[in-house]
Order: structure tokens, then sequence, then C-alpha cells
């Protein structure tokens, strides 16, 4: 019998490998994708050890040029029931001073491989009739943010992007959800080249484990939700901006960043 298989990506640490426990429990072969070689070669022998499931691992850059194209190349034979894209990285700073390089990656990231890999994948899910696509964006995606501009705003493009998908596949078997957590205790924050104080201090304001949010979002992707919001706070945090004068929102949000880094 064959059994179910999902690609992660970001499968390495923080919700990725969440997601992959979690569904590695529930009987689905994986294919865990990470840049990070020694976390993924990690996270993938200590998931074959407690489960029977099969997982292949491919360390892969997916912040470059054509990326998706050769991931998907090297998978394209077999059949796949869910595509997680939840690989991500945020950068902290004013965007006349960041690094070009690491802004270049996170775009080829966040927008253009997620992006290429939904439409690959969404494709052969279509002709098959069946499949579940999940693209993990933040809270992050429903205002502008100074000093975390293009975190932000390629947060944002993820749920304009899945929301108008999800309602273009309707009828066709395949669904497209985009989670938009809030904050929750991973490499992020660290990831994220704040100094250790602030990176702690963020992990304070963390108000959900990665668990609470990959059940949440398994969950609702599996309902076939189109957007998923875990923790009530969250979901009234994110109708705030809506009746705030928009100025209000970016200096209150710069203040809050800036805060956490001090
Ligand atoms: N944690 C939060 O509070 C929070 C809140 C809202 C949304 N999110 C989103 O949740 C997702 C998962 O983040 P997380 O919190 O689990 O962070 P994490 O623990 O840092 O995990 C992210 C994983 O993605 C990998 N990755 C980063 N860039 C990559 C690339 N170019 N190619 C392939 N793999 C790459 C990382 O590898 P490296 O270790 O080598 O970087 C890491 O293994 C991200 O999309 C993030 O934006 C997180």
């Amino acid at each position: 019998m064959n059994r179910k298989l999902a690609l992660i990506t970001g499968a390495a640490s923080g919700l990725g490998y969440e997601f992959c426990r979690l569904l590695a429990a529930d009987g689905y072969d994986l294919v865990m994708v990470d840049r990070d070689r020694e976390g993924l070669e990690q996270s993938a022998s200590k998931l074959q050890q407690k489960s029977g499931v099969t997982i292949q691992s491919y360390v892969k850059d997916l912040g470059r040029n054509h990326a998706a194209g050769e991931l998907y190349k090297e998978v394209e034979d077999r059949e796949f029931d869910i595509l997680i894209n939840n690989a991500g990285f945020g950068l902290y700073g004013h965007f006349a001073n960041t690094d070009w390089e690491i802004e270049e990656t996170m775009l080829h990231l966040h927008v253009l491989t997620l992006t290429h890999l939904t439409k690959l994948f969404l494709q052969k899910m279509i002709r098959r009739g069946s499949g579940r696509i999940m693209n993990v964006s933040s809270m992050a995606a429903f205002q502008p943010c100074p000093t975390m501009s293009l975190y932000y705003a390629s947060k944002g493009y993820m749920l304009y992007f899945s929301e108008a998908v999800a309602n273009e596949v309707k009828g066709t078997g395949v669904t497209v959800t985009v989670l938009l957590p809030g904050l929750f205790n991973t490499n992020f924050a660290r990831t994220a080249a704040m100094n250790s104080g602030s990176a702690e201090r963020q992990e304070k304001a963390a108000n959900s484990t990665v668990e609470q949010v990959a059940k949440k979002a398994l969950k609702g992707m599996m309902k076939g939700k189109i957007r998923v919001i875990p923790g009530f706070s969250n979901k009234l945090m994110v109708l705030l901006p809506r009746f705030l004068p928009r100025n209000f929102v970016l200096s209150a949000l710069r203040r809050i960043q800036e805060r956490l880094r001090q």
C-alpha cells in the first residue's frame, strides 16, 4: 500500500521539524528540505528512528536562482499529498543599511521559490484531483513594519498570493492554506541577527509553542481552510490595524521592534 507523502521546506528545525514530526506520527512518508546540512541530517535520522516512515532529505539553499525547479526535478516522479512552504527567516535593520545579499536570499526564498514550488506542485495535484499546499506566512503579513521592511512585505506577498490562488483552485480537490502565526519559540529570533539580549526578549514575547502552532496549522490545512491564525489573541491583534490610522500603526510597530532590540 502506498503511504501518503509530504514535502516540507525548512525541515531541519523549528516549525518545519514540528510539521515533519506530526506528519510522521500520522504515517506520512516525508521529503525534508533545508540548507542546514548538519541540522537536516540530525533531524531526519532522529525522526527515522522514532517512526516507521520513509524519509528522504535534500540539502538545498532555496534562496538561490532556479532552486524550486532544481528541487522539483529531484522529486517529480513522486505523487505528493502535501507541500508545506515553511522555510523563511527574518532580518532587522533600516533598509538603507541592511545587507543586500541576505535580502536577495530572503526575497528569492519568500517570494520566487515559494511561488514556483506552489505552481509546480499545484499543476500536478490538480491533474490528480487532490492535494494540500500550505504557505507559512506570519501575522507580519497584515501591515508594514519599519526596521523589518522586507520581512513584513514578503510575508504580505505570501498572504495575497495564497488567498488568490486558494480561491482559483476551489472545486479542483486541491486546497491552498496560508498560515499566519504570531511569535513562537524557535531559532527564528537568533537567525534574525538580533543580539542575544533582544532575542531573549522576543522569545519571552512568544504567546504560543511551536507544537501548538503546528497542530493548529495542520488541522486547518486538512480542513482546507484558506487562512489559519493560531491563537485567539492573535486573531484579535490582526484586526486592530484596520481601525487605527496607518501612520500610527507604522510608528507603533517601529517602537515595538526597537524596544525588542534594546
Ligand atoms: N518563530 C516565529 O516567531 C515565527 C512567527 C511567524 C512566522 N514564522 C515563520 O515560520 C517559518 C519557520 O520559521 P521558524 O520559526 O521555525 O525558524 P527556524 O527555527 O529558524 O527554522 C527555519 C528553517 O528554515 C531554514 N532555511 C532558512 N533559509 C533557507 C533557505 N534559503 N533554504 C533552505 N532552508 C532555509 C533554516 O535553516 P538555517 O538554520 O540554515 O537558517 C531553518 O532550518 C518561517 O517562514 C518564519 O518566517 C516564524
